[in-house]
């Protein structure tokens, strides 16, 4: 995600900012940005690509000793809008006064973009941040002084932050707020540090102010001073804490590979895949980025979704999602496969293509046959600005964040978030009843807490793999909803573990694959207490009959499971629909437990590239 740096104190500005933005650079951005403040001129640097090509630009310009004392930092991965120096941070009001970075995602920026817009105020960038510090300069306008001008618009919010502003006018000073995105004040020697990870600050101070949600502080060279948010005039103290980290410990923020960070942000994907996309207690769905062509989708008579690896997994799923709630038949079509087999389309046929990079060269190729075919195109992305959510008519991001560990993890349950929502409105465009929607929807805010308490039990799928850990071959099965889940764990555990995973469905394994069962050939079966559970238990017996030995995701309380197989992960209770996003998380801690145990490079396994350019 994105990285926040700003500076005040006794050092000069642009050199410690931009170590700051080098240390953050770990965490995935697209483009960069600078603005220093010297003798109450501002001096602003963005360039889009890596944090080297914002040094040179600096340097050209005979700015890197520059002697401002104060500045503002920023490293993007785009969101709302593409990749762009107009749209890299720091961003200004009209009038060049302040200069804002911000992480997370402002839910209500087109409303207040509108409100902003109607009284005048010029925008230019494509951003949910500009918004932010436009309100800032418009409150300042009604003679509120530069701090009261902050809480004011803090207040108008809705959404996650984090956010450092400084003054052209008030270079003694900087103000920070967080809601739902980290920042840190870094405590120097007559200088402090604000930054959105540790690993930015630990170059200069080892003490650190953690900030909580709802509070803003204000950060002088010697001083801050922390409020809440909702109350002016009330400090609250808070210790400065001392980190004994390096800063690459940091980056992975304990985690021994960046895929078990990834895993542990699943409950936060969720989170973010819906962020301002829906209220649960009205039944309501909405995507800013489909709304152009809703009377479309309304017409529309035959879903096609075509993505590889994880995300066609994802898109099965999809498939499942669509034609239960929405009642529109849907097939998933491999990416490679798709464009060499004349697909058939007629004009009320909609292709969804599911990526988490938007570079995958097969699912680039089935976006352009299916244009060249002139139907619609729509895309579930996670990269902004990348070839794929340029090339789509329209689109939804998954705002899963950089996702760094090779095999996909989290950004395969922001995927199935979308879809799941996507499927519900589609559905409500049709047969859909607001009742059933509800019950959906709540069960889904209830999500990231149940993803949560399966994280916290992480310990017994360790148990398992040290286990399990040295057979050669597993077979991975489920029925419906469970059966991508197989697919989809046991292609986790090829990738990162080199064991040989064969992900089926539970009912078709009688159809020939059983001949490989003996006791040295264990089962991981997804069974949890839904509408085929029993058809699932017949074929569980049918596995046990051949002492192959049995691990079983199941719901929990569920007894028989508990002396029908050799080891049991129970799943909390959730509507039948919401199984896989719980099911698929004890899917991924057990193959990395697997691969760490056998000491390989979870994060880089042989053989394999993050994103695959190639046909
Ligand atoms: O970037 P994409 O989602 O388009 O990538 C698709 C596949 O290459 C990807 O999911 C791959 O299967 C992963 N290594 C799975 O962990």
């Amino acid at each position: 995600m994105c990285g926040i740096v700003g500076y005040i104190g006794k050092k000069r500005a642009m050199p410690v900012l931009l170590d700051g933005l080098k240390r953050l650079e770990y965490r995935g951005y697209d483009s960069a940005g600078v603005a220093i403040l010297e003798n109450t001129e501002v001096k602003a640097f963005k360039k889009v690509g890596r944090v080297e090509n914002l040094l040179k630009a600096i340097e050209t310009a005979g700015e890197l000793d520059s002697m401002a004392h104060i500045g503002v930092a920023h490293t993007r991965w785009a969101t709302h809008g593409k990749p762009s120096e107009e749209n890299a941070h720091p961003h200004s009001d009209e009038f060049g006064k302040f200069w804002l970075v911000h992480n997370g995602i402002i839910e209500n920026y087109e409303e207040l973009k509108k409100e902003l817009s109607e009284s005048g105020v010029k925008f230019s960038s494509e951003t949910d941040t500009e918004v932010v510090v436009q309100l800032i300069a418009k409150e300042m306008e009604a003679g509120l002084s530069f701090e009261e001008a902050f809480r004011v618009a803090l207040k108008k919010l809705r959404g996650a932050y984090g956010i450092v502003v400084m003054s052209a006018d008030e270079p003694e000073y900087l103000m920070a707020a967080r809601n739902s995105s980290p920042l840190l004040i870094g405590v120097g020697d007559g200088e402090m540090i604000v930054a959105s990870d540790a690993s930015a600050v630990v170059g200069t101070t080892k003490k650190i102010v953690y900030l909580e949600d709802g509070e803003l502080a204000k950060v002088s060279a010697d001083g801050l001073k922390i409020e809440l948010i909702a109350e002016a005039g009330k400090e609250l103290k808070r210790e400065a804490e001392t980190v004994d980290m390096d800063a690459s410990e940091i980056e992975k923020d304990g985690h021994d590979f960046f895929m078990h960070k990834e895993i542990f942000e699943i409950p936060s994907a969720v989170l973010n895949a819906g962020r301002g996309r829906f209220i649960a207690s009205e039944g309501l769905v909405k995507f800013g980025g489909i709304e152009e062509i809703k009377s479309k989708l309304r017409d529309i008579d035959r879903i096609i979704i075509s993505a590889c690896g994880t995300a066609a997994y994802a898109g099965l799923l999809g498939e499942y999602f669509i034609e239960e709630l929405a009642g529109i038949p849907v097939e998933v079509e491999i990416g490679s496969e798709f464009r060499y087999r004349s697909p058939v389309f007629t004009e009320r046929t909609a292709l969804i293509v599911v990526s988490q990079s938007g570079e995958t060269a097969d699912t680039l190729a089935a976006v352009r046959e299916a244009k060249e075919k002139g139907i619609l195109v729509l895309g579930i992305v996670n990269v902004v600005g990348s070839t794929i959510a340029r090339e789509v008519d329209c689109g939804i991001y998954t705002h899963a964040g950089p996702e760094i560990g090779v095999a996909s993890t989290k950004a395969f349950i922001s995927q199935l978030t979308v879809l799941l929502l996507l499927a519900i409105y589609l559905g409500r465009q049709r047969n859909l009843s607001v009742n059933e929607t509800k019950e959906i929807l709540a069960d889904l805010e209830k999500l990231p807490e149940l993803l949560d308490s399966i994280l916290h039990r992480e310990k017994l799928a360790k148990k398992l793999a040290k286990k399990y850990k040295d057979f050669t071959s597993m077979a991975f099965l489920g029925r419906k909803y469970s059966f991508p889940v197989a697919l989809e764990g046991a292609l986790k555990l090829k990738e990162i573990s080199y064991i040989h995973g064969e992900g089926y469905p539970a009912g078709e394994f009688k159809h020939g694959p059983i001949a490989l069962l003996d006791e040295k050939f264990p089962v991981f079966f997804i069974l949890p207490s839904d509408d085929v559970y029993e058809k699932s238990k017949s074929n569980l017996e049918e596995i046990k009959a051949r002492q192959a030995p049995v691990i079983a995701i199941v719901t929990e309380g569920n007894k028989e499971l508990m002396r029908m197989a050799d080891d049991v992960l129970e799943i909390p209770k959730i509507a039948n629909i919401l199984s896989p996003f719980l099911s698929t998380l004890w899917t991924y801690l057990f193959a990395y437990h697997v691969a760490d145990m056998k000491n390989l490079d979870v994060d880089k396994p042989r053989n394999l590239a993050k994103s695959v350019t190639v046909e």
